[in-house]
């Protein structure tokens, strides 16, 4: 496995610090050339010092994902220092805690542009250069759990929950192009859990990032061939696939609905098939009474 990466390119966002800077050194030290991008150029370039400090192939900038023209120009430079694309972890973000009423929609702006508006400008940019070169590749989004939903963090949790669904539409697209997109809800020790009592109570110090680097280089490597549209958790000790959504049963067919007619679904059918929700699986109200759980 030492040199699972051995001849490819690949291109790690927000590689400055945190979970990013260990894929970008864990990439490196599976023979991959990496581009180490992050906001914060003077953190990028230290990255890729350590890495080039160790042997291996790393190239920084500063660039923003949230802008189009910068995401593209990260790719571009992949594409001049290395002459080709493999991999893109699409793994810069930004988290921040607020209750709904409390929030603030110009750090929501913020947020989106980065988490959201930065994994397609990149994305797009990378899936354009590996269709245009026609040798497949592998891009490994960075999702999270909290995509299933969690309390104060609508935000944050909405944005990852689109990265989930451009993964599994991406992955269906790209299938024929042999260009697999498969995302990784990570829990690991950095500064985004520092910020947050209830995040460090969940992810002690000894979860490092670097626990969560060999999912996204196996994701990247062809040892996943034939692994596509993709959840994958992992939080140190635990590894496991996420559920996918689906149409739940027993889907009700009639001419057309009215008010009247969705009150009896609910009433004679739905409420028995009702999901507890988030990912602390939270049971509807109306189902409290069935149920241990103190409303
Ligand atoms: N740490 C966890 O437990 C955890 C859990 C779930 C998901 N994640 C996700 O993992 C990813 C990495 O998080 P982390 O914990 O290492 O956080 P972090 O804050 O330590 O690192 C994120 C990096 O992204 C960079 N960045 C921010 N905006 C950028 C932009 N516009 N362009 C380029 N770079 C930018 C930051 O400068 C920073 O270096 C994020 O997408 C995060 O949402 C982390």
């Amino acid at each position: 496995m030492d040199r699972l990466l051995q001849d490819k390119a690949v291109v790690v966002t927000g590689a400055g610090r945190g979970l990013g800077e260990a894929f970008a050194v864990h990439v490196a030290r599976a023979g991959g050339a990496v581009v180490v991008n992050d906001v914060d150029a003077d953190l990028a370039e230290r990255t890729a010092e350590t890495i080039r400090g160790h042997g291996g192939r790393a190239v920084a900038n500063g660039y923003s994902v949230a802008d189009p023209a910068q995401a593209q120009a990260i790719v571009d430079q992949c594409v001049a220092e290395f002459g080709r694309i493999d991999g893109l972890v699409n793994n810069a973000g930004l988290n921040y805690e607020a209750l709904p009423w409390e929030d603030d929609v110009e750090q929501a702006r913020q947020l989106v542009e980065v988490n959201v508006l930065g994994v397609m400008y990149t994305g797009l940019a990378a899936i354009r250069a590996m269709v245009g070169a026609g040798g497949g590749g592998s891009i490994v989004n960075i999702s999270s759990g909290a995509s299933l939903g969690q309390r104060k963090l609508g935000v944050y949790s909405a944005s990852k929950g689109a990265v989930a669904s451009l993964t599994y539409s991406w992955a269906l697209d790209l299938d024929d192009s042999g260009i697999r997109v498969n995302a990784v809800c990570p829990v690991a020790h950095t500064r985004m859990v520092w910020k947050s009592e209830r995040a460090l109570r969940a992810c002690p110090p000894e979860r490092t990032p670097a626990k969560i680097a060999p999912l996204v280089l196996f994701l990247l490597g062809e040892g996943a061939h034939g692994i596509t549209g993709q959840m994958i958790r992992c939080n140190g000790p635990q590894l496991h696939v996420m559920g996918q959504p689906y149409l739940k049963q027993p889907i009700l067919e009639r001419p057309d609905w009215d008010t009247e007619t969705v009150q009896q679904a609910f009433d004679e059918v739905f409420s028995a098939h009702l999901e507890n929700y988030g990912l602390e699986k939270r049971v509807p109200p109306r189902l409290r009474k069935w149920s241990r759980q103190a409303s």
